[in-house]
């Protein structure tokens, strides 16, 4: 066998089996912007060849008789009439699988936090034996894990606090790699504002990312950053699968002064109702320590066959184009993200969801405490989260 693997590899080298060269993934209208090695005239079944042949191409496009060669698999970039392909990455770019949140260990990994809710909402977050005891948390026969809010107590309007619910952060310190948020349903209702995403303090200095978060009125996902000064993204739709729309580019945040952020709102589905419906979906962060964070939506049935699959060696460039891309560089220093704790938790109203709750944040507070039967489908059914390094990569985890 290992003969065999031998002489094969020399000859796709040498280039005589034409047949033997062959990408993990093919794209039609997408090139890679950028990162070009040289052009060279050829039909596209040519090129995986030519690209093999140079000691530091990755991918290629083809347009119009000449393979374009690449020493990046990104960005992906949309252009009618391209096609692109990746070559199969060295061991140094593959990642494997560092940190598992997954089944009866779930919890093990993250903090339950139990004071005021630090961004505003109505709830009263429980520690971990709280939510035990009330039944909000739970890890199914399966090996499922339920993440609740409280949906049989009525909650006194004067009270300090709101419902009970829950808001975990990973006590392991993230600085790159790969996060894979994999589930099975998500929290919806009246006045819900579930998330998963990470933060470092001193806030905004270190960056947050929002990978999954919005409010029970959307039917999409908003894609967000949130850092000090001088970080702005490119607003070409051309690196993305989703949308600037009304929102800004610039990911200063300062909501003192009414200033919050750069978003991207993702494809309607990727989010409540519609995402619970379908049966869930992913959630995929990919941060390259000084080059770029890219962020994956997808929904049940489109979920990449590596990730459905549980390979231990996902690789996102085999995903197609990001509904997120943010580069770093001149215009954003990778800088701006340091130290990141990952969040998952389910807020109920606040000044977000207040701006359309019908009669405002106050008028939600009073609905939601007064209303436990709205809130049995606020929860999270978690497959699994897990993370993945590339080896030699001294940031990934702390
Ligand atoms: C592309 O393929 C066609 C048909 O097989 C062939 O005639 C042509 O010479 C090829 N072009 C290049 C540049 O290899
Ligand atoms: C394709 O290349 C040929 C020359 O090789 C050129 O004449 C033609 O304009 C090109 N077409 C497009 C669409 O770029
Ligand atoms: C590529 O784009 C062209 C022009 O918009 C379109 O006709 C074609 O269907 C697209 N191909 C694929 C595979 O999406
Ligand atoms: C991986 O990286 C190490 C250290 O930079 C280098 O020595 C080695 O040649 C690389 N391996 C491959 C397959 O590129
Ligand atoms: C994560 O959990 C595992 C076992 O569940 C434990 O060995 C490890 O120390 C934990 N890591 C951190 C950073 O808490
Ligand atoms: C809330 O109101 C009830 C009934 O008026 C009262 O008994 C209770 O002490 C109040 N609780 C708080 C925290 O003010
Ligand atoms: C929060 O919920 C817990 C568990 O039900 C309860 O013991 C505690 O009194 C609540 N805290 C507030 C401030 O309402
Ligand atoms: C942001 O960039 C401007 C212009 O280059 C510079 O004057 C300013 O000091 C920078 N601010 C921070 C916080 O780095
Ligand atoms: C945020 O804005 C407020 C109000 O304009 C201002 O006082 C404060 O200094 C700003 N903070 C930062 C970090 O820019
Ligand atoms: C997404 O959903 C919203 C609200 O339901 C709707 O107004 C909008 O047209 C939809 N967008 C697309 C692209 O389907
Ligand atoms: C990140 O955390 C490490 C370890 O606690 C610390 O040494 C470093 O200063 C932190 N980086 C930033 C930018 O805060
Ligand atoms: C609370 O929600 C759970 C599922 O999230 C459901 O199984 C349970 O029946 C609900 N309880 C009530 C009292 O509605």
């Amino acid at each position: 066998m290992f003969l065999f693997v031998t002489v094969y590899a020399l000859y796709s080298c040498s280039g005589i089996l034409a047949q033997s060269c062959s990408p993990i993934v093919q794209y039609t209208n997408l090139t890679i912007n950028g990162n070009t090695i040289s052009n060279v005239a050829g039909n596209f079944s040519d090129c995986c060849q030519y690209c093999q042949q140079k000691s530091n191409c990755v991918a290629y496009s083809w347009y119009n008789g000449t393979c374009i060669l690449k020493s990046s698999a990104q960005p992906l970039y949309k252009a009618v009439g391209y096609l692109t392909a990746v070559l199969s990455p060295n061991s140094n770019n593959t990642y494997s699988l560092q940190t598992s949140y997954n089944g009866s260990t779930f919890f093990n990994n993250f903090t339950f936090i139990s004071y005021t809710d630090p961004s505003g909402g109505d709830v009263n977050y429980t520690t971990q034996a709280q939510a035990q005891s009330l039944g909000l948390v739970q890890v199914l026969a399966g090996g499922q894990v339920y993440i609740g809010v409280d949906n049989t107590t009525i909650v006194p309007l004067n009270a300090t606090r709101g419902r009970a619910a829950v808001r975990i952060q990973s006590k392991p310190i993230y600085n790159s790699g790969l996060f894979i948020f994999n589930l099975a349903h998500m929290p919806e209702g009246l006045g819900t504002w579930p998330a998963f995403w990470s933060y470092a303090n001193p806030w905004p200095y270190n960056g947050e990312i929002d990978i999954l978060e919005a409010i029970y009125t959307m039917p999409n996902n908003q894609i967000s950053l949130h850092t000090s000064q001088n970080c702005t993204m490119p607003s070409n739709p051309g690196y993305i699968n989703g949308a600037w729309g009304t929102k800004t580019t610039d990911c200063f945040t300062n909501y003192t002064a009414g200033i919050s952020g750069c978003s991207i709102e993702a494809p309607n589905g990727t989010f409540g109702s519609a995402f619970n419906q379908a049966g869930g979906g992913v959630f995929a962060m990919e941060w390259d320590r000084f080059n770029f964070i890219r962020i994956w939506n997808f929904v049940q049935p489109n979920i990449p066959s590596d990730i459905a699959s549980g390979s231990p060696n996902p690789n996102p460039s085999t995903w197609g184009l990001p509904n997120a891309y943010f580069p770093f560089g001149q215009n954003c220093s990778a800088t701006h993200f340091n130290n990141q704790t990952l969040v998952i938790n389910t807020d109920l109203c606040g000044s977000w969801v207040g701006s359309k709750f019908p009669g405002g944040a106050s008028n939600c507070s009073t609905f939601v405490r007064s209303n436990p039967q709205y809130y049995s489908n606020a929860y999270y059914l978690i497959n699994s989260l897990n993370v993945y390094c590339k080896p030699n990569d001294p940031y990934c985890v702390l």
